[in-house]
């Protein structure tokens, strides 16, 4: 039998049980708002976000492929640096940096400025400090990110950059809502990533973006298309802005 409790005692008791089922419910409830699954396809995780399942990591061992030769002759990463327009005290974020392959493209771009260089692997980051001291980069940050933060300093960046990347983020919302309270107001962001309409682009398709993905999944955060210029071989190079508050 239960012994019989002091009124207070129950009541206590009742709030801490509530206090602690809501806690634990929260962030289950707003994840499966955000996210469904499925049957993980190839090369995919079975979370879909906005209808998009979600790519699988690259993983550290493709430094190699990231670094390959022949990657100006295929994406043309000059084209991209002479379509940025950043201001040489600028502050770049290339989220996703991998090798830092676009990091150290962007670093003489901005000599007053810095580009900081994030990942979720440590291993990449390493490799960029690594090429940082053999080229005696001065101007270049890492930053170690989480799968749903990147760490940025609020308002601190002028431009994001995500090269290849923004497909395999596990956590595309919460990725994105850090990205937006690191821009400052104003601020762009850049995606390249291959063009999921064409089919004849010969990448895997959960590695491939539409326009159309693309812009529903910034709506989703805030942010304002710009533009879309397609002037790559391969990829689409998308810009969106966040919003300037209106003056009081
Ligand atoms: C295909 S690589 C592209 C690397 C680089 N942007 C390039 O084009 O050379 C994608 C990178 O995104 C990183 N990544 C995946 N999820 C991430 C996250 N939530 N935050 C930051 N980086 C992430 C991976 O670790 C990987 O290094």
């Amino acid at each position: 039998m239960i012994p019989a409790m002091p009124l207070q005692l129950r009541v206590f008791l009742c709030l801490a049980l509530s206090i602690w089922v809501s806690a634990s419910l929260i962030p289950a409830v707003a994840d499966d708002l955000v996210y469904t699954t499925k049957e993980p396809s190839r090369d995919g995780t079975g979370k879909v976000y906005l209808g998009r399942e979600i790519a699988q990591t690259v993983s550290s061992h493709a430094i190699s492929w990231l670094e390959r030769r022949d990657r100006e002759g295929e994406e043309r990463p000059s084209l991209v640096l002479e379509n940025l327009e950043v201001d040489a005290d600028d502050v770049l974020a290339d989220i996703g940096a991998g090798s830092g392959y676009f990091t150290f493209l962007l670093a003489p771009l901005v000599p007053q400025g810095k580009v900081i260089a994030v990942d979720i692997q440590q291993e990449m980051l390493d490799f960029v400090e690594g090429r940082k001291k053999l080229k005696q980069v001065t101007n270049v940050e890492t930053l170690l990110g989480s799968i749903e933060d990147t760490r940025l300093p609020v308002g601190g960046v002028d431009l994001v950059l995500m090269v290849d990347a923004y497909h395999e983020f596990s956590h595309p919302r919460e990725m994105m809502e850090s990205i937006v309270k690191g821009l400052s107001p104003g601020g762009r962001v850049v995606f390249l990533e291959y063009r999921g309409e064409a089919p004849e682009v010969p990448i895997k398709p959960l590695h491939k973006m539409t326009v159309k993905q693309l812009t529903a999944e910034m709506g989703a955060v805030g942010l304002e298309l710009v533009e879309v210029r397609d002037f790559l071989p391969i990829q689409h190079f998308v810009v969106f802005r966040k919003p300037v508050p209106p003056a009081p």
